[in-house]
């Protein structure tokens, strides 16, 4: 059991000796004959709570409650007041400042249950504060264990293939970029952004001969690629809190007017993340190097994506991503839009393509 200190304040001393009587046996009292005093004592020790008398002189028994929050914010305050000064207690009530005033002249078994109330308050709350500070850091961890998992996997598709890792980055980074031109919420932002890392993570149950064929895939191989959103989805469908974003990930490869997999959706059905996944990830297709043709560059990939806006592409995505990057794309690669979810893009080089890969091939 804690054996609590309180802090009794009042001018008059028999006062103080009539509480500290009434007091000592259950608690530390400890005396102060003016507000003064009172405030160099609550800095030196830990104070559970404290019981002034309002009228003083020099600092009244409201205003060192007051100044008290500067040092000891937790501990429990009464009041003890003769004076009727009604205003001034209520007001000190109603700011939370007080816990409960008594009237002068008080009676000993009284202030023994109130005082008594009073730290059974002061503990609840000191517990309560404890296991919020828990919950937060263990809140924060879980936070940075799926940050981690995160890097974990995207780290793990770079082992198979380092071209799509530097795609899935910099897709994610145009994902964010333009969720934050279309005004979405920051909350909307970070799971874009994250579906943008972890859309191709499925690739990983892909064969390399297909993810690496220097031709176009024939249609048994177009089959396997196919199922990587599924496999995606799979994956990140073992990760808490990630619900929208498995969904972003799963219909990435859907197309506006229903032609893409691996459902066939169409318009507003496909969830907006996956849409704009979608753009983020062709245009970034067309303006690298992939395994069986060049880069086309900003101005073709930009008329492309035009001209199947309203098909493949949704036009106001298309409009986005592409006021984002630049009439003539000149968002370069070192001023790609900033991670909302703290994810750096260290010993990645984002200038990094397939062409790199196949050289050593
Ligand atoms: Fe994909």
């Amino acid at each position: 059991m804690i054996r609590h200190k309180i802090l009794v304040v009042d001018d008059e001393s028999a006062n103080l000796r009539l509480l500290k009587r009434v007091l000592s046996d259950q608690y530390d009292v400890i005396e102060a004959t003016s507000g003064a005093q009172g405030l160099e004592l609550l800095k030196e020790h830990a104070i559970s709570l404290i019981i002034t008398d309002q009228r003083m002189p020099g600092i009244t028994g409201v205003q060192l409650l007051e100044q008290s929050l500067d040092f000891r914010p937790q501990a429990i305050k009464i009041l003890l007041t003769g004076y009727t000064d009604i205003q001034a207690l209520i007001d000190a009530i109603n700011s939370g400042k007080v816990y409960k005033y008594i009237p002068k002249p008080w009676d000993a078994d009284e202030l023994r249950i109130t005082v008594c109330r009073a730290l059974e308050a002061y503990e609840l709350k000191e517990r309560n504060d404890g296991l919020l500070i828990e919950l937060r850091s263990a809140l924060a961890q879980l936070e940075e264990v799926s940050m981690g998992t995160i890097r974990a996997l995207a780290d793990a598709l770079d082992a198979k293939c380092d071209y799509t890792s530097g795609h899935s980055l910099r897709v994610s980074r145009y994902a964010v970029g333009i969720a934050k031109q279309m005004n979405l919420s920051a909350e909307d932002q970070k799971d874009i952004e994250l579906a943008g890392i972890l859309h191709d993570i499925g690739k990983i149950g892909v064969p390399e001969a297909i993810l690496w064929k220097p031709d176009r895939l024939n249609p048994a191989e177009q089959t396997v690629m196919a199922t990587h959103p599924v496999k995606s989805a799979q994956i990140i469908g073992e990760l808490n809190g990630l619900g929208k974003v498995r969904k972003y990930v799963l219909y990435h490869h859907e197309n506006l007017d229903g032609s893409g997999y691996p459902d066939g959706l169409a318009g507003e059905v496909i969830p907006l993340g996956s849409r704009i996944i979608l753009v983020a990830d062709a245009y970034d297709a067309m303006t690298t190097d992939r395994p069986y043709r060049k880069s086309i560059g900003h101005e073709r990939a930009a008329s492309e994506l035009r001209k199947y806006a309203g098909k493949q592409f949704d036009p106001d995505i298309v409009e986005a991503l592409l006021t984002m990057v630049g009439e003539q794309g000149e968002l370069v690669k070192d001023k790609m839009p900033e991670s909302v979810i703290g994810l750096s893009l260290s010993g990645v080089d984002l200038r990094q393509t397939g062409k790199q890969y196949l050289a050593g091939y």
